[in-house]
């Protein structure tokens, strides 16, 4: 079913955008403020240059899908979706400038006021979450004196084109992201995007806008983590390419979703060691790599917030599930839950620890050395009776996932504070929002 839609912004996304949506068969009316943008686009040429443009919007054009304006009234008038592009880039101190968007939801709400049916309003700048349902809707509802869910609707959905492949990134895109209070408002969107490749999302507004920038700032990590490491490479004298050609093929734990969800420190006899090795090597090589040598100092913050969640609590009996660095071992080397509950001794609270994986008696080598030397009373606080630690704690630590699901829905109760740093099952978490408390979600 062809749709008619207004695009504001016809910038990189909102020209890329009307084009598509155009050649996808829609029709579609451009806005913006600039004329000279306006009239190329009303007369069949892109107002941006970018690979496969001239030719989509000549075409559309031609069959008379594409058009162009200045006013935003009769835009929104003559379309049932209005999607918003325009720039929402950096003010001097790095905030977000949100004018353009104001302004125009000023003007789309006030086209609203006289609309006959419920017009869908759609965000596709970037924004960060919170904005489209604390900013643009209230603007939306006082210009247009309607409510929205009753006369009109807000939706987000992302746009992840590249410029330069912006086109083809459009019509064949990672996948497609669609945010909504409620479902049903999502209707023309699903119809819109229903031949587009790749998975739709169907979420909530904050998630959609904050995927966007999870994804930029992830991008933007993964750039300055190859070319530290590339910098590093050319100064030991070993091929930066070869090195990247052989680690990009690894999809089970460098290209892949592991290490990617939220959790608690890194920590264990490697990853510490490791990236001391190399910013101490960079270091003698006069190399500044400032990503890598954040990356302790970043773990350390994390440490730092699992110590205040605790604090923050006003309890003192403490129970914490868990002592090494993850499930399954009991190497304690470097363990960031060993660091926490030093941290904890230290505010003199009362401690009990519990891992299914660890008994003093059994450690040994470096391991036993380690942990004498860093918690020597640890005999003291480490427990195996799982029911008596928590029986007397007020506050229960997951540590990591040594405790079992059975073990937990069998010992944990309402009355206690419950600080996850493993991302607990959301059925086994004590309801009351006083009762618990991740630590990163
Ligand atoms: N450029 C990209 O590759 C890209 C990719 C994904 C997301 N984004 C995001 O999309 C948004 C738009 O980016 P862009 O690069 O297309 O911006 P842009 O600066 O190229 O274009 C924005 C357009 O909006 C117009 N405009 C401003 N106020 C207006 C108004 N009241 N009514 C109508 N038009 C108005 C401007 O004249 C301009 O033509 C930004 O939030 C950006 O972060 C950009």
């Amino acid at each position: 079913m062809a749709l008619s839609v207004g695009v504001f912004g016809l910038g990189y996304v909102g020209s890329v955008s009307a084009a598509c949506f155009a050649s996808m068969g829609h029709k579609v009316t451009g806005v913006d403020v600039s004329r000279a943008k306006v009239e190329m686009m009303d007369s069949g040429r892109t107002p941006i240059i970018e690979a496969r443009m001239t030719a989509l919007v000549a075409e559309a054009h031609r069959a008379g899908l594409l058009h162009a304006t200045t006013d935003a009234t009769a835009a929104v008038l003559n379309s049932e979706v209005s999607f918003v592009c325009v720039g929402t880039p950096s003010l001097k101190n790095g905030k977000l400038d949100l004018s353009h968007l104001e302004r125009v939801a000023r003007e789309i709400g006030a086209a609203i006021r006289q609309t006959k049916s419920p017009h869908v309003f759609v965000l596709r700048s970037t924004v960060l979450p919170g904005t489209t349902e604390t900013v643009v809707l209230p603007i939306l509802e006082k210009e247009s004196g309607k409510k929205c869910g009753r006369d009109f609707t807000v939706c987000y959905n992302p746009e992840f084109m590249r410029e330069g492949s912006a086109v083809a990134d459009f019509l064949n895109p990672p996948y497609t992201i669609l945010g909504a209070s409620d479902t049903s408002h999502l209707a023309p969107l699903r119809e819109l995007y229903k031949n587009t490749p790749g998975a739709l999302y169907e979420t909530t507004i904050p998630v959609a806008e904050m995927v966007k920038y999870f994804s930029n700032c992830y991008h933007a990590l993964k750039v300055g983590f190859a070319n530290e490491m590339g910098t590093m490479c050319k100064h030991l004298g070993v091929d930066a390419h070869a090195v990247t050609k052989i680690f990009t093929s690894d999809t089970k734990l460098n290209i892949s979703a592991a290490y990617l969800f939220p959790g608690f420190a890194f920590g264990g006899s490697c990853l510490p060691k490791d990236l001391r090795a190399i910013t101490y090597k960079a270091k003698e090589l006069d190399l500044k790599l400032p990503l890598l040598e954040s990356l302790m100092p970043s773990n350390a913050e994390h440490v730092d917030r699992a110590v205040e969640m605790v604090m923050n609590t006003g309890k003192k009996k403490i129970a914490q599930l868990g002592l090494s660095f993850k499930a399954g071992t009991d190497d304690l080397r470097e363990s960031p839950q060993v660091q926490l509950i030093k941290r904890l001794i230290g505010e003199g609270l009362d401690i009990k620890v519990w891992d299914e994986d660890v008994s003093l008696g059994r450690l040994v080598g470096s391991n036993r050395q380690y942990i004498e030397e860093v918690i020597p009373h640890i005999g003291a606080v480490l427990s195996a009776d799982l029911e008596g630690v928590l029986s007397t704690a007020e506050v229960v630590i997951l540590g990591n996932k040594s405790a079992s699901k059975d073990q937990l829905a069998k010992y944990l109760r309402p009355e206690h504070i419950v600080i996850d740093l493993i991302h607990l099952d959301k059925t086994l978490r004590p309801e009351g929002a006083r009762t618990y408390e991740g630590i990163c979600w």
